[in-house]
């Protein structure tokens, strides 16, 4: 068993598989893979995240915050223009890994990407659900509370859960359904719908950042860094980390556009514009907003779960601009889960072409050319997570998943490049050992600050995989197949 958890698969074959089969269609340009960036990134974290981080951690230091989770997003964004550039097949962190640290590492990271775009897509469609009902409040339609809240939530001890009283979270339920309805549908809509709802929410923030500028009191800004409590990640220096750790749930996306690598008109060339694009966009926008937020109100007051809205509605002048920002915030968290929904599809698609998942999941439709399985059973289950837990049960194990995942993708970079020097890259991730060597350390730190309770789910979870994959993947592995066997090797080659 040792050897095949170390066994790797070829880069050459990973590309025959890509080039035989099920075909995905090839239809996104750069562009279109930066807006997919772009709508992946901009969601929850920036709307709901931020108002927490600044009150409970960093203060007005927030956009340090922000700028060292887009640094640690960057040095692993550079790691995964370099693997997607080399190994353009779907599958992104999961296919990497295979290719070079072996089926072990490979499972342990396809695993965490389902707990990053899966749950993700949870999470957000709770956030989504709460947006709505307030706007729909706002119009006087009254959804009950036992028909749009979690009926399960963490106990006192944030370990256990406890019942509610709520029945199901109704909305939630029914725009993760409509999502992997377009999905299904077919690559080329989602891209086309997504570049309509990127268009409508970067306005939005741009307008935010226009007007409120001129209402930002200086004074809100001092201290600059509040002293640290005593407790770790409450202020001071520590609590500009832990505020990065939560809101880097804000960055999470970016490496969604590198399980599209497939159906990229040249993914070689576009894969690293699109990712690394889209996340310094987004790194520009962070830190602008986090500035201005932190200006217009004291981070003493933005513990709340809409802090734009909340800096929009203390002066009168920007009252008009809160609706829209809602309206903005519904649009930014549709995209979210819609990028996350064709990336989970694509992440069963390979782990099954692989034999380490059935392959039902890696059925392609006949017509619409997408993995219509993987998309169902990534509807179905993000609508029972989604319609059942909190947004913050599931928002701090997401980020951790991803977190696992952007460090093993820092250091596969650094192993291929010392067991296979020679292989072509068109894109090389600059200074390969600081900067490897530099996401992976900003990343780890960030997994720390999330805490006991999260760490203790990350192992629950990967204790579940662990026994999924020794029960079915180790048995069905393509590495172990007649056919596949002969891809076995302790080497890529
Ligand atoms: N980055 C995405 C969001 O903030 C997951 O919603």
């Amino acid at each position: 068993m040792a050897r095949q958890l170390l066994a790797t698969k070829s880069i050459a074959e990973l590309h025959e598989q890509e080039s035989t089969g099920n075909q995905l269609r090839r239809a996104l340009t750069a562009t279109q893979l930066t807006l997919l960036g772009i709508g992946g990134i901009i969601g929850t974290g920036i709307f709901v995240l931020t108002g927490v981080a600044a009150a409970n951690n960093a203060g007005p230091a927030l956009p340090l915050s922000f700028i060292v989770a887009g640094l640690g997003c960057t040095f692993a964004g550079l790691c995964y223009a370099e693997f997607a550039a080399m190994i353009p097949v779907s599958g992104s962190a999961y296919s990497y890994s295979y290719a070079t640290l072996g089926e072990g590492i490979a499972w342990f990271i396809g695993w965490n990407l389902i707990l990053e775009y899966l749950f993700a897509v949870a999470t957000v469609s709770v956030g989504w659900s709460g947006y709505v009902v307030s706007l729909l409040d706002q119009w006087h339609l009254h959804i009950p509370d036992a028909l749009s809240h979690a009926p399960l939530d963490q106990g006192a001890d944030a370990l256990h859960l406890r019942f509610t009283g709520a029945i199901i979270n109704l909305p939630a339920i029914l725009i993760v359904a409509a999502i992997a309805t377009i999905c299904y549908i077919g690559i080329k809509q989602s891209a086309v719908f997504n570049s309509v709802i990127v268009t409508i929410k970067v306005t939005v923030i741009v307008l935010f950042i226009l007007f409120g500028v001129s209402y930002i009191n200086t004074d809100n800004w001092h201290p600059f860094v509040p002293p640290n409590t005593g407790t770790w990640f409450v202020y001071g220096p520590s609590g500009i980390l832990g505020a990065a750790g939560v809101i880097f749930f804000a960055y999470i996306g970016f490496d969604a556009i590198s399980t599209a690598a497939q159906e990229s008109k040249n993914p070689q060339r576009d894969l690293p514009i699109g990712i690394l694009a889209s996340l310094i966009i987004c790194t520009i926008l962070y830190v602008i907003v986090s500035a201005v937020l932190t200006g217009m109100v004291s981070y003493k007051e933005l513990n709340v779960s809409a802090p734009v809205a909340l800096a929009l509605d203390k002066y009168p002048g920007l009252h008009w601009l809160g609706g829209w920002v809602k309206l903005g915030a519904i649009f930014g968290m549709t995209s979210v889960m819609l990028v996350m929904t064709i990336a989970q599809a694509r992440i069963f698609f390979a782990m099954a072409r692989d034999g380490l998942l059935p392959t039902f999941f890696g059925r392609v439709h006949p017509r619409f050319r997408t993995p219509s399985t993987g998309t169902v059973v990534t509807g179905v289950s993000a609508a029972v997570i989604g319609g059942l837990f909190p947004v913050g049960l599931l928002g701090h194990l997401v980020s951790i998943g991803t977190l696992a995942a952007f460090v093993t993708v820092c250091i596969g970079v650094l192993v291929l490049r010392q067991t296979r020097p020679d292989l072509p890259r068109p894109f090389r991730a600059p200074w390969p050992w600081f900067t490897c060597i530099a996401g992976a350390l900003v990343c780890g730190l960030m997994m720390v600050s999330l805490g006991p309770a999260t760490w203790v789910r990350l192992v629950v979870w990967t204790v579940i995989g662990a026994l999924v994959y020794v029960l079915y993947g180790y048995q069905h592995s393509c590495l172990r197949t007649p056919a596949g066997g002969a891809a076995a090797s302790p080497r890529p080659a």
